[in-house]
């Protein structure tokens, strides 16, 4: 790979860097790539009949031209955009605003801003809630609300989008709802959907078939990110691109493939902790939306066949250089049940010099003439170099830049892993059956109509236990 792609490097997985009893041969890859190219090709198979349905957003016009309509409308005026959403439903606009935006973009003065200040509210923390709405107050009329949420039942959302909705009537009058809310949910059904089309709210649809954590390539992500100045159309360009070569049938050119293939070999080697190491800032970010993608998909006690079984790799995020002086010690000297997956990026958007001045003591002098940039991409390298010593296998997923191209083939990079991943584990990577069990018991400890069987059986357990308090 070339140019503007990515690339992945997995030299310090070989057992010729690690050793014979932490690394692969590049035989036994060798062995193992029919079956990968198989997956591969099973899944452009179903494809065809409707599955996988993420793998299409980049072609999907009519999703961009959606999105840009609502930019249209709802940008201009706007010194404020708040996400309101969980999960699926927010990381990955967080992710890609880090990962695209200055990292003080909110407060750089309005000029100098590509769009609105974004607040993505993800928890219903009632500290940070209240302050959020307390800063918001005077430039209310200045403020658009996105409500996020597929199922549009969701209750941090549905608590959250409850109280704007009173904020904004009683301030504003019910007549400004609409001026002020966009809705982004399942374009047929829900509460949400009913609400929005009965009061005649703007609405972006979550396209079906498109569970929440593959969904920052639909409206989800890409109304927050246009409205802030990010260019979808590279963003997607970029998406597509990677979306050829998770395609493709030849391993050496097909880095999702094989970038599934080489954890899956991990994980059945007992390295079931997969780290990932980004040495940039603006990447921090894409490694949390990682995790809930990895986490969520892969962590299941049914397989395909219905049969039980226990399987899942933790993905665990760290960030390049802060966690080398938190996590490293662990990493080097801990168990060896980790694989690592740094993200290096060889230009940065800018780099700054460390000036040469006069009195600098000579144990600092190395540092002199030298940049940040280089240094950061210097104690990466020293990081990696450093585990490999410990015979901890390591690989590289390196961005020529960070650019709407390359996080979008990053994006796509790991939803196509995730995709094979499940399949190389046997797994439905698509259902999240754990986490609506939590949902279900929320709703029933408030008192949702339809929980009260749930309601009863969790009556008598959840208050504090005297006895076994201290
Ligand atoms: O990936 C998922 O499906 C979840 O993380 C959901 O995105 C999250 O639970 C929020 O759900 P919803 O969008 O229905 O409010």
């Amino acid at each position: 790979m070339g140019g503007a792609t990515l690339q992945l490097d997995y030299a310090s997985v070989l057992s010729t860097a690690v050793g014979p009893a932490h690394g692969l041969a590049p035989a036994e890859i060798q062995r193992a790539r029919p079956a990968a190219v198989e997956l591969v090709r099973r899944i452009e198979r179903e494809r065809k009949t409707g599955l996988h349905r993420y793998r299409d957003l980049p072609a999907d016009r009519e999703m961009v031209r959606a999105v840009q309509a609502a930019v249209r409308r709802f940008r201009p005026g706007t010194e404020n955009l708040v996400i309101l959403g969980i999960g699926g439903s927010a990381l990955g606009n967080i992710a890609l605003q880090t990962a695209l935006n200055p990292p003080l973009h909110n407060l750089l003065a309005g000029r100098r801003r590509r769009g609105p200040r974004l607040f993505v509210m993800d928890n219903v923390d009632p500290l940070q809630f209240g302050d959020l709405l307390d800063l918001l107050g005077p430039a209310l009329n200045r403020t658009r609300f996105n409500v996020i949420s597929k199922s549009g039942e969701t209750a941090e959302t549905a608590a959250q989008f409850l109280i704007v909705r009173g904020l904004l009537r009683r301030r504003l009058g019910t007549r400004a709802l609409s001026r002020h809310l966009v809705v982004t949910t399942d374009p047929e059904s829900g509460t949400l959907r009913e609400l929005a089309d009965r009061e005649g709210w703007h609405t972006l649809p979550v396209p079906a078939g498109v569970g929440g954590r593959f969904s920052v390539l639909s409206a989800v992500g890409l109304f927050s990110a246009a409205m802030c100045g990010i260019h979808i159309e590279r963003l997607l360009a970029g998406a597509a691109a990677m979306s050829r070569r998770a395609a493709g049938t030849a391993l050496g050119r097909n880095p999702a493939a094989l970038l599934a293939l080489l954890l899956y070999m991990f994980y059945t080697r007992g390295k079931r902790m997969h780290v990932l190491f980004p040495y940039a800032y603006p990447l921090k970010d894409l490694a949390d939306w990682y995790r809930q993608l990895w986490a969520e998909s892969l962590g299941k006690q049914q397989d395909l066949e219905g049969q039980p079984t226990v399987i899942g790799p933790t993905p665990i995020r760290a960030l390049g250089t802060t966690d080398q002086h938190s996590q490293v010690q662990l990493y080097r000297e801990g168990p060896n049940d980790k694989l690592f997956i740094f993200l290096e990026v060889e230009k940065f958007a800018r780099d700054v010099k460390i000036p040469r001045v006069g009195g600098t003591p000579a144990a600092l002098q190395y540092l002199e003439g030298a940049s940040l940039g280089r240094l950061l991409s210097a104690e990466k390298r020293a990081t990696e170099l450093a585990l490999v010593a410990s015979q901890r296998p390591c690989l590289t997923i390196r961005f020529p830049r960070i650019t709407e191209e390359t996080v979008g083939q990053f994006i796509m990079l790991w939803e196509a892993a995730t995709s094979i991943m499940g399949r190389l584990l046997n797994i439905n990577a698509y259902d999240q059956p754990a986490v609506q069990l939590g949902k279900d018991y929320t709703y029933a400890l408030l008192g949702k109509p339809g929980y009260e069987q749930q309601a009863r059986r969790l009556a008598g357990r959840t208050g504090k236990s005297s006895r076994y308090t201290v």
